[in-house]
């Protein structure tokens, strides 16, 4: 896969990354359980293959993900050459401290279970949990991320979360380099759009996760009535029913196009796929390359464009 490079980090990507929320085990979240054994293939058969992109967090699954891909990494040697590990900076599981002295521990802890001495990049994650005020204090998030990244032990800083004004907020800060939003660029909803060009006049990263909505538009409406991991309203079921007939005919699966919408924007650096079984890296890859006529296309967008302004998330 033609790589795209991380905004102006200098690092390289494949446009398609490993999300790893489902494989820390996360049924209240996907609905099912994942077991370490299924995990760790999964992570192995991803370091062996064609993406050399993974995403993960301090809390998926209470520090699981980390484990298991810590335990994979260290089956397999260490990353391969050219492989990039981003995880993210979170309070302790059910706590609401989101402290500087937090965010160090949390780091330490990522360190600690992925076996590794610094990391690539780490995301300030979902800071609509706490005050843009607070994050930005001298003993804040924000500092302590920078603090962290000038002593060595973090290469590059990214910003991830939900509220788009509030990322935008984060990126005048002129410390992110990277920047991800989930849910807000899919054929559902696209308000994430000022979010990619404000990204793209900064040189900052824009990664797009859950290009499926956590489930619905791959495994379909009827399958996962859920979008961004709460129950869609009948419209937006409506709208990718509608999506899912035009799809079939013209023998398209659904899931090659909600990935391809997001791949096709070369504004978008990866798509942050999130898996749990070792096929999913090949799945993945053909859906990716599934031709999509023009005519399927711009019946889709027209579909999509309701979502420009938000499914109210
Ligand atoms: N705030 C944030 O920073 C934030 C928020 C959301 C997401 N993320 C990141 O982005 C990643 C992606 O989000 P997401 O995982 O919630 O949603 P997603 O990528 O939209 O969808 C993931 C779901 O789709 C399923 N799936 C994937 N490929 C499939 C295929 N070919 N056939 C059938 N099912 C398939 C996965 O199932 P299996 O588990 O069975 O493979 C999983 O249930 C996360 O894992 C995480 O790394 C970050």
């Amino acid at each position: 896969m033609d790589k795209r490079e991380l905004g102006t980090t200098g690092l390289q990507v494949t446009p398609l990354c490993v999300g790893t929320s489902p494989l820390g085990n996360f049924p209240s979240q996907y609905g099912y359980e994942v077991g370490e054994d299924q995990a760790v293939e999964t992570v192995l058969s991803v370091l062996g293959g064609p993406l050399n992109f993974m995403d993960t967090s301090n809390n998926y699954g209470d520090g699981e993900s980390e484990r298991r891909i810590g335990k994979a990494l260290a089956e397999a040697g260490g990353p391969p050459p050219g492989f990039v590990l981003a995880t993210k900076v979170d309070p302790l599981p059910g706590s609401e401290d989101f402290s500087g002295e937090r965010v160090r521990a949390s780091v330490h802890e990522s360190l600690e279970r992925l076996g590794l001495d610094r990391l690539q990049l780490v995301h300030l994650h979902d800071p609509e949990r706490i005050s843009f005020e607070e994050a930005t204090a001298p003993d804040g998030a924000v500092q302590a991320l920078v603090d962290l990244q000038q002593e060595g032990l973090i290469e590059h800083l990214g910003v991830a979360g939900g509220p788009i004004d509030l990322m935008l907020r984060y990126l005048q800060l002129d410390v992110f380099a990277a920047v991800i939003s989930h849910n807000r660029y899919t054929l559902v909803d696209s308000s994430a759009e000022p979010l990619i060009a404000d990204a793209a006049s900064r040189g900052v990263a824009f990664l797009n996760a859950a290009p499926y909505g956590g489930g619905m538009l791959v495994r379909g409406p009827q399958a996962v009535p859920n979008y961004c991991y709460q129950p869609a309203s009948a419209q937006v079921i409506s709208r990718v029913e509608a999506m899912q007939q035009a799809c079939q005919r013209h023998g398209v699966p659904l899931a090659a196009a909600a990935l391809q919408f997001s791949l096709r924007d070369e504004r978008v650096a990866s798509t942050i796929v999130g898996m749990s079984t070792p096929q999913r890296v090949a799945q993945t890859t053909a859906l990716a390359e599934h031709p999509i006529p023009e005519e399927l296309w711009s019946q889709l967008l027209e579909l999509a464009a309701e979502g420009r302004s938000g499914v109210g998330l």
